[in-house]
């Protein structure tokens, strides 16, 4: 089975719906941010308050080149939000496998996303405003990166992952 690659904004449920997908077929799950924690051994927020966000996405690309060197198939690798902003790391999810833009409107964003402490880049001042102005940056980006794109408002993961089943079939 091919390797499947979520991407998306932070809230979107790439983590969820990797894991989901994980817990019900052969598929092995892989999420970035959490490849990045056990490597640095430290918090994606301790990275950002210590090393900087530019060390962070360092980070990001190594670990995408990490995967794919040990790279097989039937993984799930879901990708951290800013991920995709750089061409590199464009190239190699395209190496990696089929890449799918988990989609979710300004709204159910901030209601999935307000009260949240782990997220450095949503942290202080208004959410809405920042998940706005975030998107703006960033929409146009996931979706030319993406081989097919799934709306998951009001979406249950089921649903999500039956889409997805469709795409990678
Ligand atoms: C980020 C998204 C986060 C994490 C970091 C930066 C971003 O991952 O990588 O806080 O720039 O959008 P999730 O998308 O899994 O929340």
């Amino acid at each position: 089975m091919k390797n499947i690659i979520l991407i998306g904004f932070m809230g979107a449920g790439k983590s969820a719906v990797g894991r989901y997908i994980s817990d019900n077929t052969e598929y092995k799950i892989i999420d970035t941010d959490y490849y990045i924690e056990k490597k640095e051994n430290c918090k994606i927020s301790e990275i950002f308050a210590e090393k900087g966000e530019e060390y962070f996405r360092e980070a990001e690309t190594k670990a995408l080149e990490d995967i794919l060197k040990f790279r097989n198939n039937s993984y799930v690798i879901s990708v951290g939000g800013g991920l995709p902003m750089r061409e590199e790391n464009r190239v190699l999810m395209h190496k990696l496998g089929t890449v799918i833009y988990l989609r979710a409107t300004v709204d159910t964003l901030e209601n999935r996303l307000k009260g949240d402490t782990k997220r450095p880049l949503l942290q202080g001042g208004d959410i809405r405003e920042k998940i706005t102005a975030l998107m703006e940056k960033r929409e146009a980006v996931y979706e030319s990166a993406a081989d097919a794109v799934i709306d998951t408002d009001n979406k249950e993961f089921e649903d999500v992952f039956k889409e997805i089943k469709e795409i990678v079939k």
